[in-house]
């Protein structure tokens, strides 16, 4: 019976505009375009445990969204609210997910989707996306800083909509996954960490946690957690960050939108915002993936490369509940994987030559 209910709560699943309508700037005429994103697991991890972590830690996957990154809950919104406005084009920047969810919602819509990402510098997985769902990818020779700069004098010109996070709908649709780790988790976390980019999300997670808590459904708020890359942490250091420089592409931004915002979020909850280097994004990384079967993405694992900071600091005490938002899936960048993995073996067509290295893996 319980597995029942449990399959049919899923099947029933409806996005996250119907789900949190009341929390939503949506009307009964508002046309929803949805891809059933948002309900995406929280996994507790177990292993990590074993091997010294001791906090009661999780892992929101949002990685399990419809074109496998959190984008799909802000972008939902973003295209609705551009199908009810009238708007026949939507157009961003991207490091490469939100230009992967800008051209999915967009074909679900109907409408034509324009991304400008910088060239050579988004993950193979998110370029194939913007491609195969039929936006206009246009790679611009600098960085996603300069082509953000560009969208926005183009909006001012043309009668396209912008779907980038200063587009309010789409903090509006992020701030569902605050929801559903509270109605995962019956409570609020401790700690909420994050990967900071142009730092929307945690934006996004901080009015969320807040306006659950307004309204009843938590009865405390979480320390707002947010790690940088360390060659792309303007805030961090305080100022822009001209040439920003990391393995985890979709953070290679050096002057975020939501900059004061994310900075707000981080002192009104009495929290953090850190930097993190590419070896301790890479360690994280593969150890997500190898100790508790989750392949996320470089810039996902930021966030517990942070914990895994704030823990050896002595910051995070033993116990303390904690989620980490994995942000996208790791299938989205398989050349990373390449970086931090060995060759497979080769070995013959023979059963005697592989039965001699099997006697090696099993001791
Ligand atoms: N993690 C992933 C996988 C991302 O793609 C992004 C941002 C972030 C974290 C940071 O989130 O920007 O809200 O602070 N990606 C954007 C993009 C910039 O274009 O896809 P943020």
């Amino acid at each position: 019976m319980a597995a029942k209910e449990h399959m049919a709560s899923n099947v029933l699943w409806r996005g996250i505009i119907e789900e949190y309508r009341q929390f939503l700037p949506v009307a009964g005429e508002t046309p929803v375009v949805t891809l059933q994103e948002g309900n995406t697991p929280l996994i507790k991890a177990v292993n990590l445990k074993k091997k010294g972590l001791d906090l009661e830690l999780y892992f929101k996957f949002d990685g399990a969204n419809p074109t496998g990154s959190f984008k799909d809950r802000g972008m939902t919104l973003a295209l609705s609210k551009a199908v009810e406005a009238g708007s026949k084009a939507v157009i961003c920047a991207s490091t490469g997910n939100t230009s992967a969810a800008a051209a999915a919602y967009a074909a679900k819509a109907g409408i034509k989707a324009i991304v400008l990402i910088p060239q050579g510098k988004i993950a193979l997985g998110k370029l194939a996306q913007a491609l195969i769902h039929g936006s206009y990818v246009l790679q611009i020779e600098g960085n996603f800083d300069e082509a953000l700069t560009i969208v926005k004098l183009l909006v001012e010109k043309y009668k396209i909509t912008l779907v980038n996070s200063i587009n309010p709908f789409r903090l509006e649709g992020q701030k569902t996954a605050a929801f559903e780790v509270c109605d995962q988790l019956g409570f609020a976390p401790k700690y909420h960490a994050l990967p900071v980019g142009n730092a929307g999300n945690i934006t996004a997670y901080w009015r969320g946690y807040k306006e659950y808590h307004a309204n009843g459904n938590i009865s405390s708020l979480p320390v707002m957690l947010g790690f940088q890359a360390a060659g792309a942490a303007p805030i961090v250091k305080g100022h822009p960050i001209e040439r920003p420089e990391t393995i985890a592409t979709a953070i290679r931004i050096g002057n975020p939108a939501s900059w004061k915002a994310a900075v707000a979020a981080r002192d009104e909850s009495g929290g953090r915002i850190e930097a993190v280097t590419d070896s301790e994004i890479l360690n994280a990384y593969s150890l997500i993936a190898s100790t508790e079967g989750i392949f996320c993405e470089p810039a996902s694992a930021t966030s517990l490369a942070g914990v895994i900071k704030l823990y050896k600091e002595g910051y995070l005490k033993s116990g303390a509940s904690v989620v980490c938002t994995l942000t996208g899936h790791g299938l989205k960048d398989p050349d990373t994987v390449f970086r931090v993995t060995n060759e497979p073996a080769k070995v013959q067509a023979d059963i005697t030559a592989v039965e001699r290295i099997l006697e090696g893996i099993l001791g």
